[in-house]
């Protein structure tokens, strides 16, 4: 696949997804390179009283340029949320964070009664593989370090919009489900890029052929 092709794959998947919001709905909006087609493709909707959280300064500066009505994170539920993914699997565990906004994503996925995952055809993967995002606690980080002696520092990356600091875990993910919990139980780790199926509700992956629609 050459680069403009995953770029055309961005395109059709993001534009597939912004066909799913209606007038009205309130809306979580995703970070990166996928992400960044969907906006336009929001905007040149018109739709009437949509309200928009976003997942970053750099998406909500980018649909803020558009004309769309970013507000602050402080509803209680979404209708929807549509964002992309560094990996898929096949029974759709995500990997998420690669551009370092993963513990908003989490919170705005969660929060959405549907989560719409964005993908071209070089997203998805049989089993996801290392490195796994990680946002750590500043306070204590050298200890939380000691407990994850796989994990290292993402080199130029500004902490998080929260004040987290931006790491990579480089283990085997053999069990996602396991290792999800073992994070999660770690002090130190204010979240990680794993996303289990259970979050996940719609997935677009756009190919040669067209954008396959799984809905789980
Ligand atoms: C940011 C993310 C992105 O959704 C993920 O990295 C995919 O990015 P892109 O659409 O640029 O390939 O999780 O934290």
């Amino acid at each position: 696949m050459t680069a403009s092709e995953i770029e055309a794959q961005k395109r059709a998947a993001a534009e597939a997804a912004a066909l799913l919001v209606e007038d009205g709905m309130k809306v979580g909006l995703g970070t990166g390179s996928t992400v960044a087609y969907l906006l336009p493709a929001l905007a040149e909707r018109a739709l009437r009283e949509v309200r928009y959280v976003s997942t970053s300064p750099r998406t909500e500066e980018a649909a803020r340029a558009l004309g769309l009505a970013v507000e602050p994170f402080a509803l209680a539920e979404l209708d929807i949320a549509i964002d992309g993914t560094d990996q898929v699997t096949p029974g759709n565990w995500l990997i998420k964070g690669g551009g370092g906004a993963h513990t908003r994503e989490r919170l705005v996925a969660a929060a959405a009664r549907r989560f719409v995952v964005i993908a071209s055809a070089d997203k998805p993967v049989q089993r996801l593989r290392a490195p796994l995002p990680l946002e750590l606690h500043a306070f204590g980080l050298e200890a939380t370090l000691a407990r994850l002696p796989e994990a290292t520092l993402r080199a130029g990356t500004p902490r998080s919009p929260d004040g987290g600091v931006i790491a990579d875990l480089h283990e085997p993910i053999d069990d996602p489900a396991a290792l999800a919990a073992r994070l999660d139980a770690t002090p130190g780790v204010v979240d990680h890029g794993l996303f289990p199926p259970s979050m996940v509700h719609d997935v677009l992956i756009a190919g040669t052929t067209g954008v396959e629609h799984r809905r789980t």
